[in-house]
């Protein structure tokens, strides 16, 4: 959602003149988006904001702004303690143009949030935002995330989404249909369906009811798009089988379910406010799998929740072991403030013991992952090229003269392999040669 945000942001400065530039230095405004998931991100933010204050002593002109959920969720003590000059929520974003030009001229410092989180009246003109810059800013080429749900209204009691993005509202079908058309005819193949709980989405106009597996059909008759994800699923009945079948059905759909369990121990689900037990969790995944065939399933986790005992570990161990992931991200619980478990529940799993958790569980999954990524071992997959590796991988081959490349297949593993740059944004044919958990490594193939 940040980065969606990011680009939607970009793409508005762009389009009212500004130019984007690397160095502090150079710059006239600074702009941070945020997020308030968990305590870890915030902190980054708060240091950043410090290093920036050095900078204004020399520069006082420069404009810096905090987005997102953190300025939603902080607003003024942004302004008053931290030396911001213009904080926006994640609602008037659509008026980020103008507020920063209001702040250079005005030097007054401005404040932009949603008063009353739960009632989102902003939605028009963020509708309107997302329709017109969508289109025309994207960090990396041939795929763009498209929204198709706002907020969340589902209350993890861990969880500060509800409290800063405010009511789940799903968006119109034709508004992103009409999306994915425009970026299509940029060169868009791929595009990730963002929701915090995708597989809820729905929208009622009249007598007809939309939900996600009609999106996926209409998307799939786009002809340019050729693959299509939808991340993140929440482990619930609500449209799954249709979804599935959808994506068993409509070759344009990637194989991948991003479904997080976040707990192995009903009485951590529990208090978690999940509404699923580790047995309807499981059974899910086995019927996703029946399902579609080569289906690649990811998960998250929060390892020291308030009360975890050594037992409940346990369990969340044994759930990693028969969930069989692809990969999951692994976090230690993190108490934000407002959320249910923050006021009711004492965080009391050590800071060790949390660490020592988040690096069993990390190695209990690289190991599946590792089993997992040697099946693909001498396959031609078909990946997506993101651009150049960012770090170099161990695995050169035989033609060290040409670039390593980044590409993602269809079920969104990491295959790194060289060849010219030219590819970035296309499709290459890969043959795998090594794996290692997290990556697969091959040699190109002849096109065609
Ligand atoms: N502490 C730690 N992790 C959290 N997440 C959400 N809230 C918290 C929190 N308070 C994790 C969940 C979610 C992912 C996006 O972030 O695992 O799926
Ligand atoms: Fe947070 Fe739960 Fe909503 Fe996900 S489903 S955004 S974890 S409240």
């Amino acid at each position: 959602m940040n980065k969606l945000d990011t680009s939607l942001v970009t793409a508005a400065l762009k389009d009212a003149g500004c130019v984007l530039t690397d160095s502090v230095k150079q710059a006239d405004a600074v702009l941070i988006n945020t997020c308030s998931v968990r305590e870890h991100a915030e902190q980054r933010v708060i240091s950043h904001l410090g290093r920036l204050k050095h900078i204004r002593k020399t520069r006082p002109e420069l404009i810096v702004a905090v987005i997102g959920c953190m300025a939603q969720r902080l607003g003024a003590e942004l302004l008053e303690r931290h030396n911001v000059d213009l904080v926006c929520g994640p609602a008037q974003i659509p008026q980020i143009t103008q507020l920063l030009q209001d702040a250079r001229k005005t030097k007054q410092k401005i404040i932009a949030v949603t008063e009353k989180i739960r009632k989102n009246p902003e939605s028009t003109a963020l509708e309107e935002f997302e329709s017109i810059h969508s289109a025309a800013d994207r960090a990396v080429p041939g795929q763009a995330f498209v929204r198709v749900m706002r907020g969340c209204d589902n209350f993890c009691s861990y969880c500060i989404v509800p409290y800063v993005r405010g009511p789940e509202i799903s968006r119109p079908p034709n508004a992103v249909i009409d999306q994915i058309k425009k970026l299509a005819q940029t060169g868009v193949k791929l595009v990730t369906l963002l929701g915090q709980r995708v597989n809820a989405y729905c929208y009622v106009a009249g007598e007809k009811t939309c939900c996600l597996a009609d999106l996926l059909e209409m998307a799939s008759r786009i002809d340019a798009i050729k693959w299509i994800r939808f991340v993140t699923s929440y482990p619930s009945e609500t449209f799954f089988h249709p979804i599935l079948r959808a994506m068993r059905d409509l070759p344009k759909v990637c194989p991948y379910l991003h479904i997080p369990a976040q707990s192995g121990a009903d009485r951590i689900l529990k208090a978690m406010n999940r509404r699923y037990t580790a047995a309807q969790y499981l059974h899910m995944l086995a019927r996703a799998r029946e399902i579609v065939p080569g289906l690649e399933i990811a998960g998250d986790f929060i390892v020291g929740f308030p009360g975890e005992t050594d037992q409940d570990f346990d369990a969340t161990v044994e759930l990693v072991k028969k969930a069989r992931y692809k990969n999951a991200f692994i976090f230690k619980y993190s108490p934000r403030p407002v959320t249910h478990a923050e006021r009711n529940l004492a965080d009391n799993v050590p800071v060790d013991v949390k660490k020592q958790r988040n690096i069993e569980l990390l190695a209990v999954q690289e190991r599946i992952s590792g089993a997992l990524a040697r099946k693909f071992l001498n396959k031609r997959l078909t990946v997506l090229v993101e651009g150049l590796s960012k770090k170099p991988h161990l695995n050169r081959s035989e033609e060290p003269e040409s670039p390593q490349l980044l590409g993602r297949t269809e079920h969104d593993w990491i295959v790194v392999f060289n060849g010219p740059e030219e590819l970035t944004g296309s499709f290459a044919e890969v043959k795998i040669t090594n794996t290692t958990p997290l990556t697969l490594f091959g040699q190109l193939l002849p096109q065609g």
